[in-house]
């Protein structure tokens, strides 16, 4: 398969570790609320053998998905592992059994999630591990993460972790955690509605650091809007098609993880990166923020 598909290569800086710019997120193959067991566990092993089949080499997980069965079902679906997977994943959260998300950020628990990745992965190292800065729900927070990057860049020098990356995180936070170690990745919320990161995408990309999205497609509030479903009808494209298509247009260093647990979901997803979109179809799209972030004021 050549490297052009979906949507071209991007390599993680300082590292060997290349992936197709369209990949796959798995927080959607567990049960309802992330919790459990999904309802149909066949569906979610075929959509992660499909993923995979179709090229995508970048998966995007967590042991908090679960807890544990999103990282188990990867196992049971795609071990061992193509050479060329890259398995991303992230520490910093608990889910007691009240099913909520709580941090989990001593040197403690920060080893032990390592450990319960591996574990359940089956792996004896873990290629990236973002470390996710929990706040209010409200978005990203201030505050020094200093302390748990310097736990993942130990349990990196212990051979544990490969690279490392950020996620939830405000630039001042990335930026911290670039004075302790190399960044490769750094995850957040971001899609044609909600787009804090704009100034963010354009540094890192001058850095050579992926930017990864989380709910590209608006995650548990999807993405609806009259100007997307205009510009879909017109390409003969889906809205979520054209919402990826904009991202992957957004900037080179940008890495798309849609979740899905549906194999038609998975394979209109992976067409987006065929989708090409003209500079007045981008302008118009990039109106949807703007009248979003006017309309929040
Ligand atoms: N770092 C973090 O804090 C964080 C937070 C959230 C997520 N993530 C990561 O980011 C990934 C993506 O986020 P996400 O899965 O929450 O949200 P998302 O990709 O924005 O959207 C997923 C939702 O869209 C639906 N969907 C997917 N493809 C579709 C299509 N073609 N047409 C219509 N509906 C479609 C899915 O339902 P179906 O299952 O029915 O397709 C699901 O409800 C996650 O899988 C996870 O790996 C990270």
């Amino acid at each position: 398969m050549s490297d052009a598909t979906l949507g071209g290569r991007f390599t993680f800086p300082g590292t060997a570790l290349g992936v197709r710019r369209v990949g796959y997120g798995a927080m959607q193959l567990s049960g309802p609320g992330i919790w459990g067991p999904p309802r149909d566990p066949d569906a979610a092993i075929a959509v992660l053998r499909e993923a995979v089949a179709a090229g995508v080499n970048h998966i995007d997980t967590s042991d908090f998905y679960g807890p544990h069965v999103t990282n188990q079902i990867i196992r049971q679906a795609l071990h061992p592992y193509p050479a060329n997977l890259v398995i991303v994943t992230k520490l910093g959260a608990r889910r007691p059994a009240d099913q909520s998300w709580q941090p989990a950020i001593s040197p403690k628990d920060l080893t032990a999630g390592v450990h319960d990745n591996l574990r359940n992965l089956g792996l004896d190292a873990l290629d990236i591990v973002n470390y996710r800065v929990m706040g209010s729900g409200h978005g990203t927070e201030e505050g020094s993460i200093a302390e748990q990057v310097s736990v993942l860049a130990d349990l990196q020098r212990e051979g544990l972790i490969r690279h490392i990356g950020v996620s939830n995180a405000t630039a001042t936070q990335v930026a911290e955690a670039r004075t302790i170690v190399d960044i490769v990745c750094v995850q957040n919320n971001y899609n044609l509605v909600h787009r804090e990161d704009e100034a963010l995408i354009d540094d890192l990309n001058r850095e050579g650091i992926a930017y990864v999205p989380f709910f590209p497609l608006g995650g548990f509030t999807p993405l609806q809007s009259s100007t997307l479903s205009s510009v879909a009808e017109r390409l003969g494209a889906t809205p979520m098609q054209v919402a990826l298509a904009w991202l992957l247009h957004r900037s080179p260093n940008v890495l798309l993880i849609p979740g899905t647990s549906s194999v038609a979901h998975l394979r209109e997803n992976l067409a987006a990166a065929e989708l090409t979109l003209s500079q007045p179809v981008l302008h118009e799209l990039n109106q949807i923020g703007a009248t979003a972030a006017h309309a929040s004021h």
